[in-house]
């Protein structure tokens, strides 16, 4: 696990969106698993600076997003400011700056009259897109990764979810509470990619920043890997891992001299 720690939010969000730059301009065809919530904007307003004044090409990529609320989505007969919904999201801080295709995004549809059968197609595509090349991740202050609450199996695969009370607090305080919608109103169930799908992705980027993560932070990467914090899977992974965080959101990292230490390490041995 490469862990960088950084001073500011601005640091982490260009580092983080280095990382994906880097693969895009690696392979322009990749397929990347995208994340919502306030950590990753910044990573998303710097990819799209790279893409307007760089010439960044998302051309040729494809997109799955981790998670969706049931009952939102976009809903052409509803109005459009209203729609709180991960999709929105995503069209406002990212697609509808960069030249992504919008046959290639692909985001767990909240108004499905089906779920069971919308998470499987949602997994069968991930697997005719060839799985996910790189996957960016956020983490909830219970550890979960996508809406994956305590208790979801390590292996567990897109799926229908219910909200934690915590979970529920958290996004209604982010982006409920101001459009007038009232806790009660907010969707309470969630479509997810599971535990066991991220893990299927060949990369994993984490981005955490801010005081509220440095608990949960320090029981994801150094507690015992636990459903109780889903997120402390990452201890399992195979494949690649940069977990890019701030110094608040280190703070109660135990091993951040060492960390470090790997960081200059590996600069200087080209790892
Ligand atoms: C939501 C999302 C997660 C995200 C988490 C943290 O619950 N489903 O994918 O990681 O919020 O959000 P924030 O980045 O706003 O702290």
């Amino acid at each position: 696990m490469n862990i960088i720690i950084r001073h500011s939010y601005e640091q982490i969000s260009k580092y983080s969106a280095q990382i994906i730059a880097n693969r895009v301009k690696s392979n322009p065809r990749c397929v990347l698993g995208l994340a919502t919530g306030s950590t990753p904007i910044g990573t998303y307003q710097e990819l799209v600076r790279l893409h307007k004044e760089e010439g960044l090409d998302f051309s040729q990529v494809k997109t799955f997003n981790l998670d969706e609320y049931l009952g939102t989505g976009i809903d052409l007969e509803k109005p459009y400011s209203m729609d709180q919904s991960y999709a929105r999201f995503m069209h406002e801080e990212l697609f509808k700056n960069i030249n992504i295709k919008q046959e290639n995004i692909f985001i767990p549809n909240g108004l499905t009259k089906e779920p069971k059968n919308f998470c499987k197609w949602y997994e069968d595509e991930i697997k005719k897109a060839g799985g996910i090349d790189l996957q960016i991740l956020g983490i909830g202050r219970d550890g979960h990764w996508g809406f994956n609450e305590p208790g979801s199996s390590l292996g567990s695969r897109t799926r229908v979810v219910a909200l934690t009370e915590q979970t529920l607090d958290d996004n209604y305080e982010a982006f409920y509470k101001n459009a007038n919608i009232s806790r009660e109103q907010m969707p309470h169930f969630a479509i997810t990619m599971g535990i066991g799908t991220i893990l299927e992705s060949r990369e994993i980027l984490m981005i955490a920043n801010g005081s509220k993560k440095s608990g949960v932070i320090a029981k994801c990467l150094e507690g015992p890997v636990t459903a109780q914090i889903t997120s402390s899977a990452i201890q399992l992974y195979s494949g690649e891992i940069n977990v890019v965080i701030d110094d608040e959101a280190a703070y109660e990292l135990k091993n951040t001299h060492h960390y470090r230490h790997m960081e200059k390490m590996n600069k200087q041995y080209g790892l």
